[in-house]
């Protein structure tokens, strides 16, 4: 198994490596790239921890090495928020960086399934979309929007709420991983139930968590360790899949349903070859579905924009 982290040097890029690096399964190999000098120091670094996991660091001109033989493709590569940006302020610089980095996989591991991290998500994975087509290697099972982060958050939330576990919990979010297009489904957690202040402030606080994180870091930049954590979690479910494990993940992905947008976050489950089944997210409340419906029009421009990109 081996798995390319790309901008690896970056705050999620370490996190995310460090927890890859102690938990991936023996054997396996965690190739890290980035443009910032600084990634072969944190391929050593990391290879003094005593796991049975081969770490190696790619600079500038090595993508190719970083990517051959790839099963799996983390991109968190790009620029952060700062206070007052929007996610979507980040696309000029994004959009570019995503391209790049995704034409480098369409010509150095096809086959490998690829989680883009870097935001804006709604549109980045679109850009992804097209530019594997453009390339002729794209797979729709194999191109997901890293969400995992809203997942998370969402179960903690609940869990500090209601004075539970966070660990014995379960919470679906779906649609797509900015503002109100995450749609947490509150009404669906088993054994948890909760008022309709309870339902609007939980839902505000799971699509405003990045925000909090933004604010709170004054400038230094957006969530980083949770985000690690959120990716290494989509990751190792991915590699158990593999394995030939049973595992689900709500996950942003191609879903084909013109009813809701052609990118949509659902929860899959994984297999060898990616998705192997996008599940239904169930019956939706009467808040919920009127959240959907609220909105699907900006979900649906964001992913416009991703495919102009690439077309324009
Ligand atoms: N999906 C999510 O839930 C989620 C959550 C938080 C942050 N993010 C996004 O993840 C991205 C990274 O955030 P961060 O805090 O790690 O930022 P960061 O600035 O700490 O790290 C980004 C890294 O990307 C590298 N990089 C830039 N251009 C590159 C290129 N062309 N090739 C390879 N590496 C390149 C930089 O050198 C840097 O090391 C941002 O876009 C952020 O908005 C996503």
């Amino acid at each position: 198994m081996k798995v390319a982290v790309l901008g690896a040097a970056g705050g999620i890029g370490q996190a995310l490596s460090l927890l890859l690096k102690t938990q991936m399964p023996a054997g396996s190999a965690l190739a890290l790239y980035d443009v910032a000098p600084v990634v072969p120091g944190v391929a050593v670094d990391l290879s003094h921890i005593p796991t049975d996991v081969k770490v190696t660091g790619h600079g500038k001109e090595d993508l190719g090495d970083a990517l051959d033989g790839a099963d799996i493709v983390l991109i968190p590569a790009g620029v952060p928020r700062k206070p007052g940006m929007d996610r979507s302020d980040l696309f000029n610089t994004n959009a570019g960086i995503v391209k790049a980095l995704v034409e480098g996989c369409a010509e150095h591991c096809p086959n490998a399934c690829i989680g883009i991290i870097t935001n804006p998500v709604n549109t980045t994975v679109a850009i992804a979309a097209e530019t594997l087509k453009e390339k002729g290697v794209y797979d729709k099972n194999k191109l997901f929007g890293v969400t995992t982060l809203d997942v998370i958050r969402a179960e903690t939330f609940v869990a500090e709420l209601k004075g539970l576990d966070p660990a014995a919990l379960h919470v679906p979010v779906i649609g797509g991983h900015s503002g109100t297009t995450i749609l947490p489904l509150l009404s669906q957690i088993e054994g948890v139930s909760l008022t309709d202040d309870e339902v609007e402030s939980l839902t505000h606080r799971i699509q405003n968590a990045g925000t909090e994180v933004v604010e709170a870091k004054a400038g230094g930049g957006s969530a980083t360790l949770s985000m690690g954590q959120a990716a290494a979690r989509f990751c190792l479910s991915l590699i158990a899949a593999m394995q030939g494990e049973n595992v689900v993940e709500y996950t942003y992905v191609q879903t084909d349903d013109s009813d809701d947008a052609a990118f949509f976050a659902h929860p899959v489950r994984l297999s060898a070859n990616g998705v192997d089944e996008i599940l239904s997210y169930g019956e939706l409340s009467d808040f919920e579905t009127k959240a959907k419906q609220d909105m699907l029009e900006g979900l649906r421009g964001d992913i416009k924009m991703g495919v102009d990109f690439v077309h324009g």
